[in-house]
């Protein structure tokens, strides 16, 4: 059977923001994180501290966090290297997340690093946040297809996600950046972790709807047993380093399917839809949500 409750991990302050052409307002974002976290979302990942030049949509990191307070420090927010470790140190946040790539070209683009030193990069970044009592969540890109590489071989991101699990991360979050995956590919993923060692305890999935396959692909992963399911209200996000990456999966969708399904979840749906409504209001744009077409028309 399927697992009785799920976590949802929230990503569209960071996915969904870091790839909007606009700079959204600082207390703009805010209001957003608030919201997110009302509706019930039990993780929140709020920005990133990478650098400013290469994600502008997102050089008001500290700014954000510093609004949030108290209520933000064990919001997750992405760290690339020792410097954005420093940075989210000095602000006493609690909870960093870390990000790979399963691919040669992806390292370079996204991380100006081959894909052996992607590695050396993360490694003291991990080893200070750990010996700092903070937790570290772990993502790797480009595990379904990569748009200048094309398949990418499941030995790869076992071998990309296992090297970073290694380093001292909790949990590993698996990247359809693209939007490619399909539900068998899926499966077989989970199960070459498996045969690496790496339970679905502590894996979660992260897709991207660009093919319309994050719901079935979703569904694939509560069969094969993972509890932790990455989403943006309102279908936000992207990422600008990855041509052809669209949108992750709307947290609406997950919520639907989810309730549906009688699994678990904690999250208050028209809160949610509430949020991306007003969000798309802010951003001069409809969110591509289906569900929220259907229920936040007002
Ligand atoms: P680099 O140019 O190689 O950096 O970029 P460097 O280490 O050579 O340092 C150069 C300068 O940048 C130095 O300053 C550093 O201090 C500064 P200088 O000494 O010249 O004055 N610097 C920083 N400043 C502020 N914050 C920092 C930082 N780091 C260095 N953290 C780097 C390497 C990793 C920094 C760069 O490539 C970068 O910032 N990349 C981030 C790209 C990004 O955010 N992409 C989107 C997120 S990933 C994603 O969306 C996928 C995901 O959703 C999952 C999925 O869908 O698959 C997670
Ligand atoms: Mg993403």
């Amino acid at each position: 059977g399927l697992p009785s409750a799920v976590t949802i991990y929230e990503v569209g302050p960071r996915d969904g923001l870091q790839n909007e052409q606009a700079i959204v307002p600082v207390e703009v974002k805010a209001e957003f994180v608030r919201r997110l976290v009302a509706a019930g979302l039990p993780v929140v990942e709020a920005t990133s501290f990478v650098h400013p030049r290469w994600v502008p949509q997102l050089a008001d990191a500290a700014e954000l966090m510093a609004d949030l307070g108290e209520a933000g420090r064990h919001l997750p927010v992405l760290v690339p290297n020792e410097r954005g470790l420093d940075r989210a140190l000095e602000l006493g946040l609690e909870h960093i997340a870390i990000f790979g790539s399963a691919t040669e070209t992806f390292a370079a683009k996204n991380l100006n690093r081959t894909f052996d030193e992607q590695f050396a990069m993360f490694g003291p970044t991990v080893a200070r946040a750990r010996a700092a009592g903070m937790d570290v969540r772990a993502y790797v890109s480009m595990c379904f297809g990569d748009p200048w590489e094309g398949a990418v071989p499941i030995e790869q991101v076992v071998t990309a996600g296992t090297r970073l699990l290694d380093l001292g991360a909790s949990q590993l979050s698996l990247g359809d950046t693209i939007g490619v995956a399909t539900a068998g590919h899926v499966k077989a993923l989970v199960a070459a972790f498996a045969d690496a060692g790496v339970g679905t305890d502590r894996l979660a999935m992260h897709f991207h709807d660009t093919y319309g396959q994050a719901l079935a692909n979703t569904f694939s992963a509560l069969q094969a047993g993972i509890t932790t399911f990455d989403a943006s209200a309102g279908g936000l996000g992207g990422c600008p380093y990855a041509r052809s990456a669209t949108g992750n999966l709307a947290t609406e969708d997950l919520v639907w399917m989810l309730t549906g399904l009688g699994v678990d979840h904690g999250v208050d749906l028209d809160a949610v839809v509430e949020t991306s409504v007003w969000m798309a209001g802010r951003l001069g744009r409809p969110s591509p949500s289906a569900v929220v077409r259907a229920l936040g028309a007002a």
